[in-house]
């Protein structure tokens, strides 16, 4: 048998922590699969006495995990601290420069550094693997890198954020508001105490761009993803949502259109009756299209310690299966040194359906007004309908509009038009339509 893979483990957390168990438990499996032993030589963590219920055997313990990244008894180095900086750069960039393979969930690093990381993996031949980093557990990556070969893909989207989804999913069961659910997201350890990174769309920015660069071939720009959060979806917006057949999602989307890659993060509303919108609570889901295979969803755990350790011993194992001497694919799919540079699609062209959500002032010639703006703007609309808002003493009422494919930049000149015109009493709500299969 060949010798063992020697495995350094930095972070020893949620994850760090599930992957040394995982190793351990199923040894016997994973030498059978392998065709070698996978050892745990070396392990960095902040705290040395933290019980971590864990028995590392005779691992060396590292404060410094740079030190560990450099240690001559390795052959991988499992990065699994978190951070776009700090200790989890310098450690990972250490590891690929002594020509150590490298495995990360870190979706951060990746998303700001990841292409000059690419870079050195390549010059050095080492792997550089990341399943986790994106949709947890899901097998994306190797999807997109391995099993896509040939296909040219036209649209990427997805879930990517579990807690956004177990927010919106509960909104939509319990008749709940937002605030509400993200307390007892909080309460149950599903959002962070500071969820600012999740519910605004950063956490699935960071994903989005990663799938991007393996989509298009471009470089990663996760700096120019048009973003917004779910923080102003309201019970208003779920109702009249699922009145007109729709679901209302937090996506991620990546497009190739004219004017060049379109990279969006926002609520979305897709049909109730697709795929897509049957992913709820914190189960995450990507769907690629492509010229070759058509359509296709991946939907399981983005998170959890099990469920991304998962992904980062799949990726650790294929560490363990590649020889000596054989050439390792390219990190992104097409080698680093030639990436396109990313040309940003004009969000004000973005071509889709739109929801529009309208609170005004219940008088004579209102209707009228935002019909005609709508029209100005050469907006075709599917449907308008007006409600009585209740419970108000004062008369309001709603206006919800969807419109067929139209322009973002109409959208916003025409709503923009009605907000000027002085007939509504709230802040107007847009929310965009997705075609899903
Ligand atoms: N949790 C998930 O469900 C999930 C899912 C997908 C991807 N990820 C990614 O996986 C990575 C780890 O996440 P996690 O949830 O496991 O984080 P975590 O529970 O906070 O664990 C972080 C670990 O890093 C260690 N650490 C922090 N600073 C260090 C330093 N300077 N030197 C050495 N060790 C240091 C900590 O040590 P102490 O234990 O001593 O404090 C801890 O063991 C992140 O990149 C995250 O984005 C997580």
């Amino acid at each position: 048998m060949a010798e063992a893979l020697r495995v350094g483990i930095a972070g020893l957390g949620t994850v760090g922590a599930s992957v040394a168990r995982v190793l351990r438990d199923k040894a016997t499996e994973l030498t059978r699969q392998c065709g070698r032993d996978i050892v745990i030589t070396a392990v960095s963590a902040r705290d040395r006495k933290r019980d971590r219920g864990l028995d590392l055997g005779d691992a060396t313990w590292f404060d410094d995990p740079v030190k560990l990244a450099q240690a001559a008894d390795i052959d991988a180095f499992v990065e699994l601290i978190g951070g776009e900086e700090g200790p989890a750069r310098s450690s990972v960039k250490a590891a690929l420069e002594a020509g150590r393979h490298v495995v990360t969930a870190n979706k951060a690093l990746l998303a700001k550094h990841g292409v000059a990381l690419a870079e050195i993996a390549e010059k050095k031949g080492v792997l550089l693997n990341y399943e986790a980093a994106v949709a947890g557990g899901i097998p994306v990556i190797k999807t997109m890198r391995e099993a896509m070969a040939g296909n040219s893909v036209t649209r990427v989207f997805g879930i990517l954020n579990g807690t956004c989804n177990y927010i919106l999913t509960r909104m939509e069961a319990e008749g709940i508001s937002f605030d509400a659910c993200l307390e007892d997201a909080q309460r149950l350890g599903y959002a962070e105490a500071d969820p600012t990174f999740d519910i605004e769309g950063h956490d699935t920015a960071h994903k989005l761009s990663i799938l991007t660069s393996l989509a298009f071939g471009t470089r990663i720009a996760a700096n120019d993803i048009y973003m917004e959060g779910i923080s102003n979806i309201t019970q208003a917006d779920i109702r009249a949502a699922g009145d007109l057949g729709y679901r209302i999602k937090l996506l991620g989307v990546a497009q190739r259109t004219e004017s060049g890659i379109e990279q969006r993060v926002h609520p979305t509303m897709v049909p109730t009756a697709s795929v897509i919108a049957q992913v709820h609570g914190v189960t995450n889901a990507v769907a690629i299209e492509t010229d070759i295979l058509g359509e296709l969803l991946l939907s399981g755990p983005g998170a959890g310690g099990n469920a991304t350790a998962s992904a980062v011993i799949g990726d650790i194992a294929d560490i363990a299966k590649s020889r000596p001497g054989f050439q390792h694919g390219p990190v992104f799919g097409r080698p680093a040194k030639e990436l396109k540079p990313y040309k940003k699609a004009q969000m004000r062209s973005h071509a889709g359906g739109y929801f529009i959500r309208l609170t005004v002032h219940d008088r004579i010639g209102v209707f009228a007004a935002i019909a005609k703006r709508m029209a100005d703007n050469d907006i075709s609309l599917e449907s308008i309908v007006q409600h009585a808002v209740s419970g108000e003493a004062a008369a309001q009422k709603t206006v919800i509009l969807v419109t067929h494919e139209t322009t973002e930049a109409a959208v916003r000149k025409a709503v923009d038009g009605v907000t000027k015109d002085d007939h509504l009493t709230d802040k107007p709500q847009v929310i965009r339509i997705e075609r899903a299969g």
